[in-house]
């Protein structure tokens, strides 16, 4: 049984610029507010009618570029994303017709900023058992049509950005090398901490007067911050121990962690617990905001592209997000 690893990333990163104080014309809020409490500084917004498939096959052509393999010799697409361009179909059907490569099996993931790590541990499953061989997974969201840009929504619309990511994940031959261990975990009685009962899809909905009136409409994303908080500090810790114990690693093995870029703050006291200093930790919030399913992808890409990813590498991916779900990987590069 051979290992499947990471050969080829992508991204793709929409051109519209917003920063803190861009939102402060929509919103009562302020830069120093929005850093202090989440590190972010700015985000990227897609334009009008395009949506997470969209984005998501530029970065999927970028990792296939990168992996040397060509569209048509991909054997499945896991798309991972909470909003996707329509109902239905997936946002993967979207993309495998963009990608011109009819046939394949391609479906979305729908679990939120654990999209990605889900999606990946699915890839690592189907190539362990070979099932198939090279499995393109992508996360890509559009938060800019769904959220609700008033004072009302502050909590929730300063933290999310558009964007998009892709990996392509191959079996390779040397044992030591790949995903090693992958964790999943999902607790659904959480599931109305965060969540959206009526989502928007590629297209701002036309809103009513009645759909957007009262204190927390059904149609904009609801979250209890605080609680989320705490949990998600709590779930990434465990899941990182999780991975670190199957692997019989300690977290000083680690080259690098990887976290769901949900809050700097969330991410900085995970990695105190884990006595990890600021150069073993990748944050990028600060530049993308919550990207959710894109997230862990983006900030892969962004590691490899520093070098702060090297041959031999051992990197923790770990992620917690609405459902409650929450996940980790250990790879090593
Ligand atoms: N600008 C200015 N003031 C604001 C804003 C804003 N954007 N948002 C809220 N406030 C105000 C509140 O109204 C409140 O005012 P009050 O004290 O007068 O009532 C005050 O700031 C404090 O609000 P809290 O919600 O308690 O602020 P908190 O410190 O908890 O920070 C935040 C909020 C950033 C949302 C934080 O709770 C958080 O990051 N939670 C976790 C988010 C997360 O990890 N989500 C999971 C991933 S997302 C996914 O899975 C889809």
């Amino acid at each position: 049984m051979r290992n499947a690893h990471i050969t080829g990333v992508g991204r793709y990163v929409p051109p519209k610029l917003v920063t803190n104080r861009d939102l402060t014309a929509c919103m009562d809020t302020s830069d120093e507010w929005i850093q202090q409490r989440t590190g972010i500084q700015q985000r990227y917004y897609s334009e009008d009618s395009v949506g997470a498939a969209d984005m998501g096959v530029l970065a999927a052509r970028e990792a296939l570029e990168r992996a040397g393999v060509r569209a048509d010799q991909v054997d499945c697409i896991i798309f991972a994303t909470l909003s996707p361009d329509v109902d239905m179909p997936s946002s993967a059907c979207l993309l495998q017709a963009q990608l011109n490569i009819g046939g394949v099996p391609a479906f979305d993931v729908r679990n939120q900023c654990s999209g990605f790590l889900y999606s990946l541990a699915t890839a690592n499953a189907f190539i362990k058992a070979g099932r198939f061989a090279r499995v393109l997974v992508v996360g890509g969201e559009v938060h800019s049509t769904g959220i609700d840009l008033t004072t009302r929504g502050r909590d929730v619309a300063v933290i999310f950005g558009d964007g998009a990511a892709a990996a392509l994940v191959e079996p390779v031959d040397d044992p030591r090398k790949g995903i090693l261990t992958t964790h999943l975990h999902a607790e659904g009685k959480y599931a109305e901490k965060l969540w959206l009962e009526c989502a928007a899809a590629r297209e701002r909905p036309r809103l009513t007067e009645a759909m957007v009136a009262g204190a927390a409409p059904r149609v904009f994303p609801r979250m209890e911050g605080r609680y989320v908080f705490k949990h998600a500090v709590q779930r990434f810790t465990e899941v990182i121990n999780e991975a670190l114990a199957a692997a019989g690693c300690t977290a000083a093995d680690l080259d690098l962690l990887i976290p769901h870029q949900a809050n700097l703050r969330i991410s900085q006291l995970v990695a105190l617990g884990f006595d990890l200093p600021e150069e073993k930790v990748l944050n990028n919030i600060q530049r993308y905001g919550n990207t959710t399913a894109a997230s862990i992808g983006l900030a892969l890409y962004e590691a490899i592209e520093t070098g702060r990813v090297r041959d031999g590498s051992l990197l923790c991916l770990a992620a917690f997000g609405a459902g409650f779900t929450w996940a980790s990987l250990l790879i090593r590069w």
